[in-house]
């Protein structure tokens, strides 16, 4: 089939790429010169594992092609993904200019019949609006469909999740529509959900929200499981044993980031505000993730008394591993905050480094490697679990340290190691 990707951001690139190598012809267009032109030569703008490959592959294949041009680009299209971004308006909610700019673009250069696919998270209702816009807006009055088709790619392993994903949620207007989102899914072999508009986009929100408030739940546990002089590893485990609750996404640690979480829940908060709704519950989640983004500086505090003049070492700045995404990333708080008590940091992330530049604390000093990090540091704060900081030789490390002094905001060490290693180890819902 033909289908057009409007956005080239994660969502829209990777969904692109993703439907050309099953076979679809696909053309991504975005008005970002710079980006698309990268893209026609085969780079991929952001770090994902596998994608530059897919990339490459397809445009020789004929199946991929990158465009600035609407026209060109929804001439033939008998599908048309809408995959900008939403991102957060100062009062939380979603704001949707992107996207209705799109729908006008399409209601100006459709001839034909086509399906509308949103992928954009958007709040409950902005499928209709789409469609109504397109409906007034439209220069020559044709047939098309809307469809909610939410996307559930995590960073790092988008294009296995894209291939592996537990489910594919279409919301359509019509059966007919819905069927002929659920042909494109087919080569992809995964279970499909067929639901009304309005439940598919609640859909999205909802399970972000959900994994969200695990995260939270298990980190209120985990302080107090320090206090009580219990271990959370253990806990999280003896509860995910039970299948009603599941072992994923009950890992203590500093608070999720990333582009999703923090933006959704607040959208979601603010989607149920408008329909007069207190989200209590997801209020605390909120709440309860900003005060865990300050753990780890409290508990250093804590340690030392006053940070003044310390040198502090950060592994890890990404909001998590195998990507070089820093948006909402608990490091810009952390090293905000120690940057604020004194402190003079020292920092490493084996990707994200040139994108922290611009977004950290401009005091905090970039360090090309582990070892030149660590080097005379007071003590080490590890905030993203790279499979590298997990292999380092600690040994090693430990002599290169002023105090070999650990406060591990990811719990990446087993308490036995870090004591067989001498060092002191402060870690998230754990004995130190
Ligand atoms: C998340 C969802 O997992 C995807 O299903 C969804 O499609 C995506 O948002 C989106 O809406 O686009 P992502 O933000 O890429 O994906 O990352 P996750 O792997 O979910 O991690 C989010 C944050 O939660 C990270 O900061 C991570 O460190 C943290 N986290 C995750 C924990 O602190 N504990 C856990 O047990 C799991």
């Amino acid at each position: 089939m033909r289908i057009a990707v409007v956005g080239t951001g994660y969502v829209g690139l990777v969904t692109g790429v993703c439907l050309s190598e099953i076979g679809h012809e696909v053309i991504c267009i975005d008005i970002d010169e710079a980006k698309i032109e990268k893209l026609n030569n085969g780079f991929s703008p952001i770090y994902e594992p596998g994608l530059e490959q897919l990339l490459n592959d397809n445009i020789a294949e004929g199946r991929l092609s990158f465009t600035t041009d609407f026209e060109q680009g929804f001439q033939y299209a008998q599908a048309i993904y809408i995959a900008v971004g939403t991102p957060q308006r100062d009062d939380g909610s979603a704001n949707l200019d992107h996207v209705e700019t799109v729908a006008r673009s399409i209601a100006n250069h459709i001839r034909e019949y086509v399906v509308v696919v949103t992928k954009s998270t958007v709040p409950v209702g902005t499928n209709h609006r789409i469609k109504q816009i397109i409906e007034e807006n439209m220069v020559e009055k044709v047939p098309f469909n809307m469809v909610s088709n939410p996307e559930f790619l995590r960073e790092g392993t988008a294009v296995h999740d894209t291939f592996h994903g537990d489910r594919i949620v279409i919301g359509a207007d019509s059966d007919s529509a819905a069927e002929f989102v659920k042909e494109i899914n087919k080569p992809f072999g995964i279970a499909v959900f067929c639901t009304d508009i309005q439940s598919a986009e609640m859909i999205k929100y909802a399970s972000n929200a959900f994994l969200a408030t695990k995260i939270s739940f298990i980190n209120e546990i985990s302080n107090l499981c320090e206090k009580l002089d219990a271990n959370v590893e253990d806990v999280s485990h003896g509860m995910g044993m039970d299948q009603r609750i599941g072992r994923q996404f009950l890992q203590a640690g500093i608070g999720y980031g990333g582009s999703c979480f923090p933006k959704d829940t607040k959208a979601l908060i603010q989607i149920a505000g408008n329909v007069e709704h207190e989200f209590d519950l997801l209020k605390s989640v909120v709440r309860v993730n900003n005060k865990q983004q300050k753990l780890l500086v409290k508990k250093a505090k804590d340690r030392f008394g006053s940070l003044e003049g310390k040198t502090i070492t950060i592994l890890g700045l990404a909001f998590k591993p195998n990507t070089d995404d820093m948006r909402e990333s608990a490091s810009i708080v952390i090293c905000d905050q120690l940057i604020r008590s004194g402190a003079i940091v020292k920092a490493y992330d084996p990707i994200a480094i040139e994108k922290a530049r611009s977004i950290l604390n401009p005091e905090v000093v970039f360090a090309a490697s582990i070892e030149v990090a660590v080097t005379h540091a007071d003590c080490m704060f590890i905030l993203t679990e790279w499979s590298q900081f997990k292999q380092m030789d600690l040994t090693a490390i430990r002599t290169m340290m002023k105090e070999a002094i650990i406060f591990d905001g990811r719990n990446i060490f087993s308490l036995e190691l870090m004591k067989e290693k001498g060092f002191e180890y402060h870690s998230v819902g754990r004995a130190s």
